[in-house]
């Protein structure tokens, strides 16, 4: 059975929370596709999921800003392509929000430095990173602009599989360095080596449901969490603040889609608990999309986030590849060209030759939009 690959290709688009366990039960490998077919296990819908969701306000103490001067907030890791190398994300400074709002300028104000090592009283290795802001900017009377605190991204590299490393980001010449925080490496590729728990989530928001999706994940202890777009929502606020429930009918007499970005802010700081000790990959959504001055869209998703785009072969953060073990994921971006002459597509053959399925028998691919759906909402969307 060893010798037989494993293979299934999975188009996870919305799905609401999946814990999936991928481990092996006394060195016996997973039973591929070929072996079923087995009893899918299905929960009901929780019904009071459904409408209704009502968001954090802004006053709450998950969404605060903790932290004084330049202190790193908001900080997370993800994943770059192969287990030897992580991301570290994380925001220093406040945004401004209102009229008249200059943008930072962000090699003004410090660098971006990693120390890590594997033992807490031994963070002896560091690396060094890149940092920017971005901005949303409204030129319609009435609206207000908001420009972001400082984004920082830095790579680890040289990292071993399956380990355990303690981390403190910031800059340590203002001096202004985070608390000390650790995260697990991935397994080194191979076909029987798998992180124990993958989660999957999508449409997740900041809503007191949202508190018991992410309580209800963190007390499952994953290993990696995947998010398949739609993440803050923010696109649901005027940019006075005010929040809106219904996307579709809340926007009518704006004169464009607005968006209130201090929401991802409070997003942020909600989810750094999780996704400072468990690296998070995003893809894009349609609520990422953003539209703002000149037609600029996915302002906040490309700052904030870190991608392993370069890393994978790919000019975009809307598109990426990478490994988890004995699995390669595809992160495929469905608000950018995805037909055959596009630069995404030339970029997934790529990444398809590329694959061998003796190290990561396992080929998932993700993206937002359903591929098939005959439901009322994104029908016939990607077809
Ligand atoms: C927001 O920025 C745009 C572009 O610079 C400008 O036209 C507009 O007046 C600004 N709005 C406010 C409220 O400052
Ligand atoms: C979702 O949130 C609503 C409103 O806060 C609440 O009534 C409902 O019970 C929540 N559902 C779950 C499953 O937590
Ligand atoms: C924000 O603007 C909307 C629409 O103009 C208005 O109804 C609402 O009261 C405003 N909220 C605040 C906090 O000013
Ligand atoms: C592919 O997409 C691009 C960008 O959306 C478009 O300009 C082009 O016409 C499309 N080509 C085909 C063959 O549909
Ligand atoms: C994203 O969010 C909107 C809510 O506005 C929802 O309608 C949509 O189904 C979500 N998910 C996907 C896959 O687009």
């Amino acid at each position: 059975m060893g010798t037989v690959p494993v293979s299934v290709f999975i188009v996870v688009a919305f799905v609401s929370v999946v814990m999936r366990r991928l481990s092996f039960v006394n060195g016996a490998a997973i039973p591929s596709t070929v072996d079923g077919p087995f009893k899918p296990v299905t929960v009901p819908l929780d019904k009071s999921f459904r409408g209704h969701a009502v968001d954090l306000p802004d006053n709450d103490p998950r969404v605060q800003r903790i932290v004084t001067g330049w202190e790193p907030e908001q900080i997370f890791v993800s994943l770059s392509s192969t287990h030897d190398s992580v991301w570290i994300s994380w925001i220093t400074g406040e945004f401004q929000i209102g009229e008249n709002i200059k943008e930072m300028d962000p090699k003004t104000v410090g660098s971006s430095v990693v120390k890590y090592g594997r033992w807490r009283f031994g963070m002896t290795k560091k690396a060094m990173g890149h940092s920017l802001v971005y901005s949303q900017l409204y030129p319609f009377k009435g609206l207000q602009n908001y420009t972001s605190g400082i984004s920082h991204h830095v790579r680890l590299t040289g990292l071993k599989p399956n380990t355990f490393y303690y981390y403190q980001c910031g800059d340590p010449s203002i001096p202004a360095m985070s608390d000390v925080h650790y995260f697990r490496t991935m397994p080194a590729s191979g076909p029987r080596s798998y992180p124990g728990r993958i989660a999957i989530i999508g449409d997740l928001g900041l809503t007191y449901n949202t508190t018991s999706t992410i309580d209800h994940l963190m007390s499952n202890h994953p290993n990696l969490v995947l998010l398949i777009g739609n993440a803050s929502y923010a696109n649901l606020y005027l940019t006075n603040g005010t929040g809106a429930d219904c996307y579709s009918c809340a926007f009518s007499d704006t004169p464009i889609h607005e968006t209130y970005q201090p929401r991802w802010d409070y997003w942020g700081r909600f989810m750094q608990p999780l996704v400072s000790k468990v690296p998070l990959m995003m893809i894009e959504g349609n609520h990422e999309i953003e539209e703002q001055i000149e037609k600029k869209t996915f302002a906040a998703y490309s700052a904030r986030f870190a991608f392993p785009s370069e890393e994978s072969g790919s000019s975009s953060t809307f598109y990426y590849s990478f490994n988890a073990g004995g699995i390669h994921f595809v992160m495929l971006g469905g608000y950018t060209d995805y037909n055959k002459s596009g630069d995404q597509y030339q970029w997934l053959k790529k990444d398809f030759a590329k694959v061998d399925r003796k190290v990561t028998p396992w080929l998932v691919a993700t993206w937002h939009p359903p591929w098939y759906s005959t439901y009322t909402a994104h029908y016939r969307e990607a077809e």
